[in-house]
């Protein structure tokens, strides 16, 4: 079989390279793809959707793996399968849930699924007018996609009048910033939840942790993610019933009521708080770094149960986990996610992009080849991966297989996996690292 990947980040590798583990593969092609993916596909310029349309005609792909939003709420898979070529990911009128979070807020008041409190706006005047009423702490999202830049948690009235300016008045996330919404601010445990779906049957895969913040001790701007683990030890068999049955269910259920069935990845960033889990964003695609996290403790085949989900059959092909812990730390580029300097050579790399740790892998993102040498590209460059029968291992391992890899101006958190490693030190139980369950969304 000839696949084709969307993307070109680590999350795309680490797709990729869980594909290729099945015998059946027989080429694999990444759109746009990067230096360091080149070492497991072939990687086609290009990005937009007549150029994945066009190239996966023209070399007849079997299957397509659509992985960024841009693209799946461009329409790329209902182009692919308009074209006659399978595709797996939402289409743009499903990946509407993470392309306008008004949508997705008023889905889950209509369908009575657990988010903060919250208000829209298409006037400032009417925004900071809210603001007098419904004081700070609150947080101000650009209501579309905004590289996952567009959330700012607000403490103070100043702070939020002026989010509430540069997303309505100065543009900066441009049209994305013309509507907002203004949210309750929650506390609590973060949780991501990636699951499987094809529109009637839904299958968590094991539970992850981003770290969003660049800094050490959750300190400095959001990113697009530093590094993660899973699973998640608080996110307990119990919790998972909760979500699964006030969240996870009721999701699925309306966007197929709305005549918006889902087929996909659906990604659940949950927040646990006192009064249960509630619905902090909703994600058509896989995390990254969460997938990057997740997928090496994949233990059956990928492309099996993507064709699944596309085919509408995900119950005859359940995704299944090790009962291991993972971790993934990022390697970035100084000053991410500002504005970087790059093409600095990478040291450490064997020359297929990985290093001789049992155990280790390396995702390549912001990477390109020049005269044989990686050298940096971007802001996040590589994610760092090791899996280990303890959380405590998984920790430790990544970080030794990190260290082994260095640039100039690296940029990396020290503490990740630590909040999780304090929360599994300070529970008297020990939960079993339990299976996810399949469950029909009647
Ligand atoms: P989002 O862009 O919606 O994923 O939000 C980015 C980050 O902002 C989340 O991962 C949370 O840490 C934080 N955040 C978003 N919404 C809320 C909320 N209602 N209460 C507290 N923190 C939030
Ligand atoms: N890691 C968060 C995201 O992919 O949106």
């Amino acid at each position: 079989m000839k696949i084709l990947v969307i993307g070109a980040g680590g999350r795309e590798h680490a797709i990729i390279r869980k594909l290729k583990e099945n015998p059946d593969v027989t080429a694999v092609y990444a759109l746009p793809g990067n230096g360091g993916i080149a070492q497991d596909a072939v990687c086609v310029p290009g990005g937009d959707v007549d150029a994945a349309v066009h190239f996966a005609v023209k070399h007849g792909m079997d299957f397509v793996v659509v992985s960024p939003d841009g693209p799946l709420c461009a329409g790329m898979t209902d182009a692919l399968e308009a074209a006659g070529v399978p595709a797996f990911g939402p289409s743009k009128a499903a990946a509407a849930l993470e392309g306008s979070k008004i949508f997705a807020k008023e889905l889950m008041r209509k369908y009575d699924i657990p988010t903060a409190a919250w208000a829209a706006f298409d006037d400032p005047d009417e925004a900071r007018a809210y603001l007098r009423r419904a004081a700070p702490p609150c947080v101000i999202k650009a209501d579309g996609p905004a590289l996952g830049k567009g959330s700012r948690v607000c403490h103070t009235m100043e702070e939020a009048l002026d989010a509430v300016a540069a997303c309505m008045e100065r543009r900066v996330f441009g049209e994305s910033g013309a509507r907002i919404v203004i949210e309750e601010c929650l506390t609590g445990p973060e949780v991501s939840v990636l699951t499987f779906t094809d529109g009637e049957t839904i299958a968590p895969m094991i539970s992850a942790m981003d770290h969003k913040r660049a800094l050490d001790n959750d300190e400095g701007p959001n990113t697009g993610g530093m590094g993660a683990v899973a699973p998640i030890l608080f996110y307990t068999p119990d919790r998972q019933a909760e979500c699964m049955e006030r969240i996870f269910q009721p999701t699925v259920r309306a966007m197929r009521m709305e005549g918006r069935p889902f087929k996909g990845c659906l990604y659940f960033g949950l927040m646990l708080t006192p009064q249960g889990p509630k619905v902090i964003e909703y994600n058509a695609r896989f995390g990254d770094p969460e997938a990057q996290t997740i997928l090496p403790l994949m233990q059956n085949d990928l492309l099996t149960v993507m064709r699944a989900v596309r085919d509408g059959r995900l119950a005859d092909a359940p995704p299944r986990f090790r009962p291991m812990h993972s971790c993934c730390v990022v390697l970035a580029s100084g000053g991410y996610p500002g504005p970087v300097q790059t093409g600095f050579p990478i040291h450490g790399l064997n020359a297929d992009g990985q290093i001789s740790l049992p155990g280790a892998t390396i995702f390549h993102a912001g990477v390109k080849q020049e005269r044989g040498h990686y050298v940096t590209a971007g802001g996040r460059v590589l994610s760092v991966v090791y899996t280990s029968e303890t959380l405590a291992g998984a920790i430790d391992g990544a970080y030794q297989a990190a260290y082994e890899i260095s640039f100039e101006e690296m940029q990396v958190r020290r503490d990740i996996g630590q909040a999780a490693r304090r929360a599994w030190e300070d529970t008297e139980a020990r939960p079993i690292l339990q299976q996810p369950e399949v469950r029909p969304c009647p």
